[in-house]
């Protein structure tokens, strides 16, 4: 609340009152601000206002022109707020501008009211402090350090019973879709081309062929066991016209790749079942970080392992949530620098799509965070970049922070920004300045802000404010500092 000085009769001359206790003033004391609760705030102070921004969800931060709180998080702004059409967020931002923070801030956020995160990969790491002091489960994975079984997906515990057979099938089969696109894109990934329908058609056969035959999770190995096997209808789909030496040359280059994928350039992080399976009532952090940087293969492959298990767990405890058969539960789902895996080659984008799509969405949040279009733009075809447009297009809010102005272009085919917008998030990207006094860096200027856009609302610009106790496991800077 500030009170303006009325002119008129008795105006303050610029000098101030020439009289005693007068005088010149040169700043104009800004009166202190609070804020509350109406319940609380109205039987105190008589001149409240409300909030131009929606109060509700995880306190995201301060709106930066008004100063008020700006609550944000994809699954309030959904499902209490009905602010967007979807629970989805798309985070994008340069690098080192506090995007993962900022998650952080809404899984623990999300965590008091309830709702479980899963951090589908975390290469940093960046959430597996935050994720250890909430109480949940960190999961290694990479060479030596545990393994994902690519083929894991859709289990459903055994509280659950006897599933009823429609429901059955319908897990059934989108487990087997989701093996099928994790094995075609690996095999993609492992060769740097994608299979040939041939090929996708008999490892499908050969899917078909293991879930008959195995009360268990299917490996990478069995499915190289049936391919050498060639049972009638896999031979069927390679179309070897009835000669088993016409059917060993057709597989011959498949063989070699999944051979290749149990030792060769994936270490022996795909060779068996997962080692530590995934928990579904806590929060949970797969720790890709032990992955070298240049594994680019391994580090794409790994994050869509990790998406496809992830996705597929929480898709059949929905489905079972559903059905009534186990309680509901929200979850939000963290996928960061998708871009990484996006680039390993053409056709990802695709799969990313596919493995990453609930039948049933009800109640998961997903939260998406890349650094800037130009990932996106430098992807191989037209195709993949009208898809990975598709993505933003499609994100219930994207959340932006600081970009270059060469962004823009890009940027505004997918979101719709006003120029003040468009130079609010150019403004943000500027290098800190030097502090003489201290000898160091100050912070840059656009660190914790953003840009909540919804649809072709106009933006709401907010800084995010962290808390000491989250600046303590929030620091990425860590190894520096030690
Ligand atoms: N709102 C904020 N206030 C203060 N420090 C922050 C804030 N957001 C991020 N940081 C700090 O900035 C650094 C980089 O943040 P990070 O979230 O890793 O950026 P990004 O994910 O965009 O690369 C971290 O050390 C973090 O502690
Ligand atoms: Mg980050």
């Amino acid at each position: 609340m500030r009170l303006a000085w009325k002119p008129g009769r008795g105006a303050v001359p610029s000098m101030g009152w020439q009289r005693r206790g007068g005088g010149g003033i040169l700043t104009m004391p800004v009166p202190q601000e609070w804020r509350g609760t109406s319940m609380q705030v109205c039987g105190l102070w008589p001149f409240s206002i409300g909030s131009g921004t929606p109060m509700v969800g995880v306190p995201f931060g301060r709106h930066l022109l008004t100063g008020s709180t700006v609550c944000f998080d994809p699954i309030s702004w959904f499902k209490r707020a009905h602010l967007i059409a979807n629970p989805s967020a798309f985070f994008m931002g340069l690098p080192g501008l506090g995007k993962s923070s900022a998650v952080r801030h809404l899984i623990m956020g999300l965590a008091a009211v309830g709702v479980h995160s899963m951090v589908l990969g975390d290469l940093k790491p960046d959430y597996v402090d935050l994720v250890r002091v909430l109480g949940g489960q960190v999961i290694e994975v990479g060479r030596g350090r545990g393994r994902i079984n690519p083929l894991d997906s859709g289990a459903w515990p055994a509280s659950a019973g006897d599933l009823p057979r429609k429901l059955r099938k319908e897990l059934r089969e989108d487990a087997h879709g989701r093996r099928l696109t994790m094995l075609s894109s690996l095999v993609h990934l492992a060769r740097n081309a994608p299979p040939t329908d041939r090929e996708e058609a008999i490892l499908d056969r050969a899917l078909l062929v293991l879930g008959k035959r195995l009360e268990r999770t299917p490996v990478i190995g069995d499915v190289l066991d049936v391919v050498r096997q060639a049972p009638d209808n896999v031979r069927e789909v390679a179309i070897d016209r009835g000669s088993l030496d016409r059917y060993r040359d057709i597989t011959e280059g498949l063989e070699a790749t999944l051979a290749g994928m149990l030792s060769g350039r994936f270490g022996d992080v795909f060779s068996g079942q997962t080692t530590t399976p995934m928990d579904l009532d806590r929060p949970v952090v797969f720790d890709v970080s032990s992955i070298n940087e240049n594994d680019k293969a391994l580090e794409a492959a790994v994050l869509m392992c990790c998406w496809s298990y992830g996705f597929g767990q929480i898709n059949a405890a929905n489905a079972l949530a559903d059905a009534g058969l186990v309680a509901r539960r929200h979850y939000l789902v963290v996928m960061d620098e998708i871009w990484r895996a996006l680039r390993a080659g053409h056709g990802m984008v695709d799969r990313f799509d596919a493995i990453t799509r609930l039948n049933r969405a009800t109640g998961t949040g997903q939260v998406m965070i890349t650094h800037t279009m130009k990932d996106l733009e430098s992807l191989a075809s037209e195709e993949d970049r009208a898809k990975a447009r598709g993505f933003i297009e499609r994100a219930g809010a994207v959340v932006c922070g600081g970009l270059p102005g060469t962004e823009m272009t890009a940027l505004t085919k997918a979101v719709t920004l006003s120029r003040v917008e468009q130079d609010m998030l150019t403004g943000w990207q500027d290098p800190p300045t030097w502090d003489s006094t201290t000898g160091e860096e100050g912070d840059p200027p656009g660190l914790g802000k953003f840009l909540i856009k919804v649809g072709g609302r106009p933006g709401i610009p907010v800084k995010v404010t962290l808390t000491p106790s989250e600046l303590d496991v929030n620091d990425t800077n860590k190894r520096w500092q030690a």
